[in-house]
């Protein structure tokens, strides 16, 4: 049978995506970095069976001195739009005390961009916070949302011009829940108020954040948004399905969707609701990625269609998987955006495509074994190696059609 070229809408942007602390290295103003070095997380670590060394960030991929090279490579794959965040830690790394030599540096890493003709989707909180913020209680304290918007408000006068799309917020959500309810992230508290709290001083964040960030430059202002595609067991779990859905997908959503033009969609897979709450029965039925996600492209097409009703453009800022063999990663992209392609064509205004990640990067509370990267990175000599995956996604970006 002839293979069939499916054509996005013009204009359509395709690119990759990083953050600041994943990726530059040697964040240490950042309250990461003190709870990577901190001796809980150690003996955690070893109680576990592992080796704290390997759950430091460090120098993660040098991104911090290795931008401009990096950047060719998102030229050489033939993206054209490119989301990273910047350093809240780097900027202010003391209270009211704006670095103006870090101001000067992520204006050249925007510029290094802008020269290459790449869209900026730049994220101002990606997870990490600066310390002295952390130890005034973060977003769990509403008192504190004025120290958040100061540093928007030197973002937007600093950066604006360089940018083509803020998103505020990284996953308020996935935020909220695995640093004050599953002890994944810093400070590892257990508690469902504090969660909350957070999450809610997250979405006054945001609401406040965007007239400030409207009045430097009137471009799009978003957030990214973790949405997961739940599926009902039977009818008997159908209840329990909608309401984790409102809880996981559209408390946050609503809640901000009136100050957002453009809607950041997060998507990594789905989950199986039962009647009592969620069931992973995924490692029987489905394809697993190195860290036993399962992979289910169709849930992508669900979540873009579910999202029409807001009339807002949708941009997929993240989508991808840890692959280290790199085996699964080709089939992946070109699933997913199959069925991207087919919500389009049911009136989804999908207008871009952004992979996670252009290169490995530090995974968070799984270290460096995990492996997103469309770019393998060794991390001892910090060589960077195309993966073939990475060609393949090229060609689509490069003919904005995907063959079927
Ligand atoms: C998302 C995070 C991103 C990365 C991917 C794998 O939830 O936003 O930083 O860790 O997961």
């Amino acid at each position: 049978m002839e293979n069939k070229k499916i054509t996005f809408p013009e204009g359509f942007l395709w690119g990759a995506a990083i953050s600041a602390h994943q990726t530059e290295g040697n964040n240490i103003n950042s309250n990461w970095w003190a709870w990577e070095h901190s001796e809980r997380r150690a003996s955690e670590l070893r109680s576990q069976g592992r080796n704290p060394a390997e759950y430091v960030s460090g120098q993660a991929c040098d991104f911090y001195h290795r931008y401009e090279s990096d950047f060719d490579l998102l030229t050489k794959l033939n993206m054209n739009a490119f989301r990273l965040s910047i350093e809240w830690a780097r900027l202010e790394p003391q209270q009211g005390w704006f670095d103006r030599d870090e101001v000067e540096h992520y204006r050249r890493v925007l510029e290094a961009l802008k020269k290459r003709g790449i869209k900026t989707f730049v994220t101002l909180h990606h997870f990490t916070l600066p310390q002295w913020f952390a130890e005034r209680g973060g977003f769990t304290r509403k008192a504190n949302i004025p120290l958040f918007l100061n540093y928007v408000r030197l973002a937007a006068e600093e950066f604006s011009p360089l940018v083509d799309f803020w998103v505020t917020i990284n996953e308020p959500e996935i935020y909220g829940s695995h640093s004050y309810i599953l002890g994944r992230f810093p400070p590892q508290r257990k508690s469902h108020w504090l969660t909350f709290v957070a999450v809610n001083t997250l979405i006054a964040c945001h609401n406040q954040a965007y007239p400030i960030l409207k009045k430097y430059n009137n471009v799009p202002v978003g957030l990214a948004y973790h949405l997961v595609d739940l599926v009902p067991t039977s009818i008997y779990s159908r209840f329990t399905r909608d309401v984790m859905h409102y809880i996981t997908n559209r408390y946050v959503l609503r809640r901000t969707i009136r100050r957002c033009d453009y809607i950041g969609v997060n998507y990594y897979g789905h989950s199986h609701v039962g009647v009592w709450g969620r069931k992973i029965r995924h490692k029987t039925h489905h394809m697993l990625t190195d860290l036993d996600w399962a992979i289910h492209p169709d849930g992508l097409e669900r979540v873009l269609l579910d999202l029409r009703k807001y009339h807002k453009p949708l941009y997929i800022t993240e989508n991808g998987l840890a692959d280290a063999g790199d085996i699964k990663r080709e089939r992946f992209i070109h699933d997913h955006l199959l069925y991207t392609h087919r919500a389009i064509e049911q009136g989804a205004d999908v207008r871009g495509y952004l992979h996670w990640s252009l290169m490995d990067n530090f995974e968070w509370a799984h270290g460096f074994s995990p492996r997103f990267g469309l770019v393998a990175v060794d991390y001892p000599t910090q060589a960077r190696t195309i993966r073939p995956s990475a060609l393949s996604y090229a060609e689509i970006c490069k003919t904005n059609t995907l063959t079927v």
